[in-house]
């Protein structure tokens, strides 16, 4: 069975820090003592494979430590940085360049700038695919690589403060991060510049499927004694937890039920993980005033920052000061060092050099498949909008019941859409997406609006007695 890595949530948390053993032994073997982070030599473990590195967008850090990760495994690698050197400028689909490049390598590693491409591309390979980020969607290997700079710099995840600085709306880094900082306990703290703050559906998400709770300003004053100056602290209650309630998803605020927070709990920040903004993905136009926030040795000087660890995905450009490099708060080269040992470790996982690592199925997704195709992915970036894969993909989702309504969240890019009506197939009668299921019928059919349910044959569900 092939196991892929598309978002971090293809990872258990075991497996995770099985791989991270890998590579804290690579770095015991292989780093020198003047730099204990950095892999030197060549181990010879992957003589009889090869990784292909198929970027369609720009990367430096990702696809070169990637390829040294490979030949530091001892493997080869087949590497295209540039889409027009690809089939791809001639109009190939994604699920064609896979299934030709399976025969020239044994694992594939794809940057592409549309959420849920490679998705599409695990959909229709049989060697192992690794997502080296997808448009704004995901970048679970960098996700790896901060988990384990985290774990290395204070010893656990448990109990961490994280703060997020920057545009997280757009940056995929975070998107993953903050799924794996829920799953391993850490508090999350977000401080978007403004107008870039999380996506609506993955703090949703975060709320629904990680156990998160949102602490409000007044809540953050009782645990920590002043303000933050943001609405909610992420916080995951301890397992087995009483999970939190909350009247209705974030934007309406919540009740907290269950979170118990020691006194000063959020006093002392851990990490500060800044990132730049994603100017690639934003529309063109977009006016960005001069607000966006830039952490430098100034800002630093609170006493709240004092051993909090400075982490940055990489690039910068002007939201982290140069005058940090000397801090020993500065991780950040660091945190790109451990790319190799962290990629070498996953590669040695997925190619079952070292088969006990992922020696069981992908974890389960708990939600129900949706493929009747009479919906269509409402994220104008998501890859099941490319006129190319429009010859083949369709839409596909997972049907998510939340207290009196359905959710459809694209098995692709992720967005989570809310059907205006739902409807059965055995009656062919649809009503307003307001009902709370107990289980969700097989024949259910989801409409975005009524026009397409009464274009797909069904006509309204009239209750006994109405007009
Ligand atoms: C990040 C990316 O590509 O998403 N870079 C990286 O892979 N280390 C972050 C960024 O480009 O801002």
């Amino acid at each position: 069975m092939v196991r892929h890595l598309i978002t971090i949530d293809d990872l258990s948390e075991g497996e995770i820090q099985a791989i991270f053993r890998l590579a804290d032994e690579f770095l015991k073997d292989l780093a020198t003592a003047e730099t204990p982070h950095r892999i030197r030599g060549r181990k010879n473990l992957a003589g009889d494979f090869i990784l292909a590195t198929l970027f369609y967008e720009a990367s430096t850090r990702t696809r070169f430590s990637f390829e040294s990760a490979m030949y530091r495994l001892g493997g080869l690698i087949l590497s295209s940085a540039d889409p027009k050197t690809t089939s791809a400028a001639k109009g190939e689909t994604i699920a064609d360049t896979v299934r030709v490049l399976q025969n020239y390598a044994d694992v594939i590693a794809i940057r592409h700038p549309c959420e849920g491409a490679v998705r599409v591309a695990a959909d229709y390979a049989d060697v192992p695919i690794i997502n080296a980020g997808d448009g704004g969607h995901e970048h679970p290997t960098q996700t790896l690589c901060d988990l384990y700079t985290l774990q290395r710099e204070k010893g656990t995840l448990r109990d961490l403060n994280v703060l997020l600085w920057g545009d997280l709306r757009n940056g995929r880094t975070v998107h993953s991060l903050v799924y794996g900082l829920a799953r391993f306990g850490a508090r999350i703290i977000p401080m978007p510049a403004e107008g870039f703050g999380l996506p609506e559906h993955v703090t949703r998400r975060l709320l629904r499927d990680y156990d998160c709770t949102p602490l409000t300003n007044d809540e953050v004053v009782k645990a920590r004694g002043d303000k933050f100056p943001v609405d909610a602290v992420y916080v995951t209650p301890e397992k087995p937890h009483q999970r939190s309630l909350f009247s209705d998803v974030p934007e309406k605020g919540s009740e907290i039920l269950g979170v118990r927070l020691p006194p000063n709990a959020l006093a002392k920040i851990d990490a500060c993980y800044v990132t730049r903004l994603q100017r690639e993905r934003l529309a063109d136009g977009t006016v960005v005033d001069s607000s966006y926030p830039v952490i430098d040795a100034a800002f630093l000087k609170d006493r709240r920052y004092k051993s909090s660890s400075v982490m940055h995905p990489l690039p910068r450009v002007e939201e982290l000061g140069y005058d940090l490099d000397n801090d020993e708060r500065a991780v950040y080269f660091k945190q790109a060092a451990y790319g190799v040992p962290v990629r070498m470790a996953l590669i040695a996982a997925l190619l079952k050099i070292r088969p006990e690592l992922l020696a069981g199925p992908a974890p389960t997704k708990k939600h129900l498949p949706y493929t009747k195709g009479t919906m269509a992915c409402e994220n104008t970036k998501c890859v099941t909008g490319l006129a190319s894969e429009q010859r083949y993909l369709k839409s596909h989702f997972l049907i998510i019941s939340e207290e009196v309504r359905l959710l459809a969240r694209c098995q692709y890019c992720e967005h989570e859409m809310i059907p205006e009506f739902v409807g059965r197939q055995s009656t062919h009668k649809f009503e307003p997406n307001r009902t709370r299921w107990e289980t969700i019928p097989d024949d259910i059919l989801l409409f975005a609006d009524e026009e397409s349910a009464l274009r797909f044959g069904c006509s309204p569900y009239k209750k006994k007695g109405s007009a």
